[in-house]
């Protein structure tokens, strides 16, 4: 018997400290539409720490069809998709996106963290095998670790590491390999069609989340599949759309055999409230815009990122080896990321550290993204805040 009472905010101590120094980077409150600039904290800055790559999430057209959306339909479903139902705009939706894609059909969670926590439960069992690139994200490995079965990581985009372990466990009853397309702390591309050979060569199936990649990499920005060449309904397609397309849910493509397995079988999306008609309705309208903007978008986008790089590297800053426009700087300690993005937030430049737990310790890195809706000016005030940074 317990004798002494604990009381429940002493259970619940955050080691904070890193972010006790005066300047807390996270869960900053925004002032203003995403607009170059934004306002922060009540601070004029240059946002790059959005993954709005093609500048879309306060694009007009997009917000007019939310507000028709909402006089017509409503503002939430109020229910489960299985219980009440989705909009008209659904299945129109729901053919474009897999057309986009490239996979025989997809169903949309509220999220994509959803979608990547919930498939593995739905679709892999105890004695299976699940291999995954080592960055892979939260996300994938919290769905992973659900299902309770054996499950290792390989080497980053190593496929040699992979190959080692598909030839030393084949016989395990069904083996998944996953990986994200473009790496998001990275920034980093998979080899996601040597990925897929292996997997035919092993019998394994392919899963790719590619948040990072839709919008951004491949022709039109159709993402992954179009960017690797796969034309194959055995792969495990998920996305989110609250990154390059600037709404909000996650998605799940694949074959329709098991897009309606899953629409009957995976408890995140079955009890969980459908996604608003209005956000339906904006997937809708990006996918037209995408369609048409992509090149000239994507173009500005790929060259802002060149510029940053290249002045941080001409600095003597490190980077990552990103091909995607993900500029990622090795910043060392949690502490010095900090630093580092406070010194950028102080001269006008919101960014994102990541810090341990999200990456390795000592391993921090600051993301930016300069999204196609920033000005040149504000890219070329960064660069020289770079060149003048000591
Ligand atoms: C690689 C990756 N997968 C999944 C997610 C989750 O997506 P969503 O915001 O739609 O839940 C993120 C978001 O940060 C991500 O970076």
């Amino acid at each position: 018997m317990r004798t002494e009472s604990i009381c429940l905010k002493d259970r619940f101590q955050l080691d904070d400290s890193v972010l006790k120094k005066g300047f807390n980077p996270y869960y900053l409150s925004i002032n203003s539409e995403q607009n170059d600039p934004v306002y922060v904290n009540g601070k004029e800055v240059v946002n790059l720490a959005t993954n709005n790559y093609l500048g879309l999430s306060n694009d007009s057209r997009i917000k007019e069809v939310y507000i028709d959306a909402i006089r017509k339909y409503g503002i939430s479903m109020c229910a489960t998709p299985i219980a009440g139902g989705y909009t008209e705009l659904f299945e129109d939706t729901q053919r474009k996106l897999a057309s986009f894609i490239g996979v025989e059909s997809v169903i949309l969670y509220p999220s994509c963290y959803q979608a990547n926590n919930g498939i593995f439960q739905a679709v892999a069992k105890k004695e299976d095998l699940i291999l995954f690139d080592r960055f892979a994200h939260s996300s994938l490995i919290q769905g992973i670790r659900s299902v309770g079965c054996r499950s290792l990581p390989f080497s980053h985009n190593d496929v040699v590491s992979l190959e080692y372990l598909l030839e030393k466990y084949y016989l395990s009853p069904k083996i998944f390999v996953v990986t994200e397309s473009v790496f998001s702390t990275e920034g980093s591309i998979a080899p996601f069609k040597e990925i897929c050979e292996l997997c035919r060569k092993y019998n394994a199936i392919p899963v790719v989340d590619d948040s990072h990649g839709i919008g951004v990499i491949g022709r039109k920005g159709k993402g992954i599949l179009s960017h690797s060449g796969i034309d194959d309904d055995d792969v495990i397609y998920t996305t989110s759309l609250g990154k390059a397309f600037a709404n909000n849910c996650g998605v799940v493509g694949g074959s329709k055999e098991l897009i309606n397995y899953l629409s009957y079988s995976s408890s995140h999306l079955i009890y969980s409230t459908a996604i608003s008609p209005s956000v339906i309705a904006g997937i809708n309208k990006t996918l037209d815009i995408v369609k048409e903007e992509y090149d000239v978008r994507a173009a500005k986008v790929f060259r802002y990122s060149n510029l940053l790089k290249q002045a941080l590297v001409r600095n003597g800053f490190r980077v990552a080896d990103s091909t995607a426009p993900i500029t990622s700087i090795i910043a060392g300690t949690s502490e010095d990321t900090i630093d580092f993005a406070k010194k950028l937030f102080d001269n006008g430049v919101f960014s994102t550290p990541f810090i341990y737990p999200s990456v390795r310790k000592n391993d921090g890195r600051i993301r930016l993204i300069a999204g196609a809706n920033i000005k040149e000016s504000s890219v070329n005030k960064v660069v020289n805040l770079f060149e003048h940074w000591n």
